[in-house]
C-alpha cells in the first residue's frame, strides 16, 4: 500500500487508532514500543481481523525504529496515561523524556512525515515534538480539539435529545483543565445551541466537557479514555493522507495568528496533506478573548517549566 502510518507507543490509544486506520484499508500502519513482544502481538491481532473488515492494510509490530522509515505520518502516543486524581499537567516531566527521545528517532528516519502529537500534557508535548524534531511546524500537530469538540457535542446533542451527528461544535484553547467550549459555534444544523438550550444547563454542559478526561479516568481506575481519542486522531490521519482540507480544531503553532506568537494551542484549521493548512481566526468576543489569553497563559507556563 502507498501510505504508511507509524504510532509510536502502542498502549491503548496507539493500538485502537491503528485498529481504526486497518479498518477504513487507507494505510499500511507501523506499531512501535519499547515493550518487546507487545507490538508483535497486537498487529498479529489486527492483521488476523483485516480479512474481515475487507482490508488490505498490512501491519507490523517492531521495537526497532528502523521499521518507521519513511513515515507519511508518524503518531506519538508514548507515555504514561493519567490515573485517577492525576491531572495532565502532573504527566509533563515523565512524558517529556519520553517525547524527545521519540521526536528525535522518527524525524531522522521520516524527515517529510507529518507529527500528530497525542501524548499529554498534549499543547506542551505538541511545542517539544516540534522544537526536538526541527520540523516546520505545519507539520507538527496536536490532538486535542477534535477530542474536546466531540465530547461537547455529545453532552449537547444529550441535552437537546438529538443526534450527536447533527451537533456541530467548537473547542479551542489548552486541552486542559482551560479549554474553551465556545457555546456561540455549538450548532444543531446551523441552529445556535444557545438559542435552544437555558443558560444554566449551557453552563453544565461546559463544565462536564472540561472534565470529561477526568470523568473517564474516575470510572475506569486503570488507565485513561481511548476509543474517543482514537477516533480523533484517526480523523485527521484520514484530512492528511487523502487531503481533504477539513476544518478540524487542534493544537497549532501560532505564528501572530490570534496575536499569539510561539506557542502551540488548539484552534480551528485546516487539515490537509501539508498538515496544517492554514489556522481559521474566529471572531471572538471580549469574554471568551479573556479565557482565550488565559488558556494561553497556562500552556505557555507549562512550555517554561520545561525549560527547552
Ligand atoms: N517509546 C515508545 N513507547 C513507549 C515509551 C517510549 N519511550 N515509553 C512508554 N511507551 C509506551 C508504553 O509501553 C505503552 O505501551 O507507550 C504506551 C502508552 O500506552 P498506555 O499506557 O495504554 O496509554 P494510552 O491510554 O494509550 O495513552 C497514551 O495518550 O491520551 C494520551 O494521556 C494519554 O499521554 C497518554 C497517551
Amino acid at each position: 500500500m502507498k501510505n504508511k502510518v507509524s504510532i509510536i507507543g502502542c498502549g491503548n490509544v496507539g493500538t485502537t487508532t491503528a485498529g481504526f486506520i486497518a479498518q477504513a484499508g487507507i494505510s499500511d500502519v507501523v506499531l512501535f514500543d519499547i515493550l518487546e513482544g507487545m507490538p508483535q502481538g497486537k498487529a498479529l491481532d489486527l492483521s488476523e481481523a483485516c480479512p474481515l473488515w475487507g482490508s488490505a492494510s498490512s501491519i507490523k509490530g517492531t521495537n526497532n525504529y528502523q521499521d518507521t522509515k519513511d513515515s507519511d505520518i508518524v503518531v506519538i502516543t508514548a507515555g504514561l496515561a493519567r490515573k485517577p486524581g492525576m491531572s495532565r499537567d502532573d504527566l509533563l516531566f515523565a512524558n517529556a523524556k519520553i517525547i524527545k527521545e521519540v521526536a528525535v528517532r522518527v524525524s531522522r528516519l521520516s524527515p517529510e512525515a507529518v507529527i500528530i502529537a497525542v501524548t499529554n500534557p498534549m499543547d506542551a508535548m505538541a511545542y517539544l515534538a516540534w522544537k526536538t524534531s526541527g520540523f516546520p511546524h505545519k507539520r507538527v500537530i496536536g490532538m486535542g480539539g477534535v477530542l474536546d469538540s466531540s465530547r461537547l457535542r455529545t453532552f449537547t446533542a444529550w441535552n437537546l435529545g438529538v443526534s450527536p451527528s447533527d451537533i456541530e461544535a467548537m473547542v479551542i484553547g489548552s486541552h486542559g483543565d482551560e479549554m474553551l467550549p465556545l457555546m456561540r459555534f455549538t450548532t444543531l444544523k446551523g441552529v445556535p445551541v444557545t438559542e435552544l438550550i437555558k443558560r444554566s444547563e449551557i453552563d453544565a454542559i461546559k463544565e462536564r466537557t472540561k472534565k470529561a478526561g477526568a470523568e473517564i479516568v474516575g470510572l475506569l481506575k486503570i488507565g485513561s479514555a481511548y476509543y474517543s481519542p482514537a477516533q480523533s486522531a484517526f480523523e485527521m490521519i484520514k484530512a492528511i493522507l487523502l487531503d481533504e482540507k477539513r476544518l478540524l480544531p487542534c493544537s497549532c503553532y501560532l505564528n501572530g495568528e490570534y496575536g499569539v506568537r510561539g506557542i502551540y494551542v488548539g484552534v480551528p484549521a485546516i487539515i490537509g496533506k501539508e498538515g496544517v493548512e492554514k489556522v481559521i481566526e474566529l471572531k471572538l468576543d471580549d469574554p471568551e478573548i479573556e479565557e482565550f489569553k488565559s488558556s494561553i497563559a497556562s500552556v505557555r507556563a507549562m512550555i517554561e517549566k520545561l525549560n527547552i
